[in-house]
């Protein structure tokens, strides 16, 4: 049987059939994997049996795997972050529409994100294609965008002044010794494999354009935040313990929905280390 690559919508998702993502795949079906997310952004695979070492591996086969900058993690992989939504949190990872990890140089390539438990109903993840939130904007924004720059930093999401550490479960960075990681990246920046462009700022990480203040910066940022994500951009992914998503986030940005109610979610995330964006 070969692989059958089911869209979710029309702009963004699709749900990839037919291949165990456990073990390590030929050259024939990742061809037909790694095409099923460049066409589509976020690849879902339903069912699949993953340990730590079978999701390192998956992600390995994208490119090398990071070690996230500021979020703890409590099991022996350093690559593996194991994201842990406990009865009683009040915040949970992801809760804002961000991409992951702008905050440094290289942000990665894609995130892969393996469900252990989720609750019946809740704690499903959207995403958002950048390439339509770009795509969808009139020439005179999209000629202002061309060239301007943004500064990235973890300062609203890590180290003591953030606030994060006591609301949740998963523990970031706050200790004497923690810095912010900034960089620098273009506002609308050009995907490597598929050439198309895509808006590359985020609530999580941006805080202002190069060269202007945060207060400067605020008006032209809110609008785009709030363009991004319109519903036509997005798909919805409703998780089974099983379910092993693939997103990638030099297009895509996603929001862990906080909806949990009185139940557990776990899922295991691993990181495949990206490129400099242009
Ligand atoms: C994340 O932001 O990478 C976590 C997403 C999720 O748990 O659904």
């Amino acid at each position: 049987m070969g692989i059958e690559v089911r869209p979710l919508t029309p702009q963004i998702g699709a749900e990839v059939f037919g291949v165990d993502v456990a073990k390590p795949m030929g050259n024939a079906d990742f061809d037909a994997v790694h095409r099923a997310l460049l066409d589509h952004s976020i690849i879902v695979f339903r069912e699949q049996k993953l340990d730590d070492a079978q999701l390192m591996a998956l992600g390995r086969q994208f490119g090398p795997l990071i070690v996230h900058p500021f979020l703890h993690n409590d099991g022996p992989n350093p690559e593996v972050i194991h994201i842990k939504r406990e009865p009683g949190d009040k915040a949970i990872v992801g809760q804002e529409w961000h991409s992951d990890t702008t905050c440094i140089d290289t942000p990665p390539l894609a995130g892969v994100l393996h469900c252990i438990e989720t609750p019946k109903a809740g704690g499903d993840t959207l995403f958002a294609s950048q390439y339509r939130a770009y795509e969808t904007l009139s020439d005179g924004m999209k000629a202002m965008l061309e060239g301007m720059i943004a500064v990235h930093n973890d300062s609203r999401v890590a180290g003591p002044q953030s606030g994060v550490n006591g609301s949740r479960t998963n523990r970031v960075r706050d200790d004497a010794a923690w810095k912010p990681s900034s960089a620098e990246h273009p506002v609308v920046r050009t995907h490597p494999e598929t050439g198309r462009k895509g808006l590359f700022v985020n609530i999580s990480y941006t805080r202002h354009f190069k060269g202007m203040t945060e207060e400067e910066s605020a008006p032209l940022l809110n609008f785009l935040y709030k363009h991004a994500v319109r519903p036509e951009f997005t798909c919805r992914v409703q998780w089974r313990p099983g379910s092993t998503v693939i997103w990638d986030n030099r297009c895509v940005k996603h929001l862990a929905i906080n909806d949990c109610g009185p139940h557990r979610r776990e899922m295991h995330r691993v990181q495949v280390a990206g490129d400099r964006p242009y």
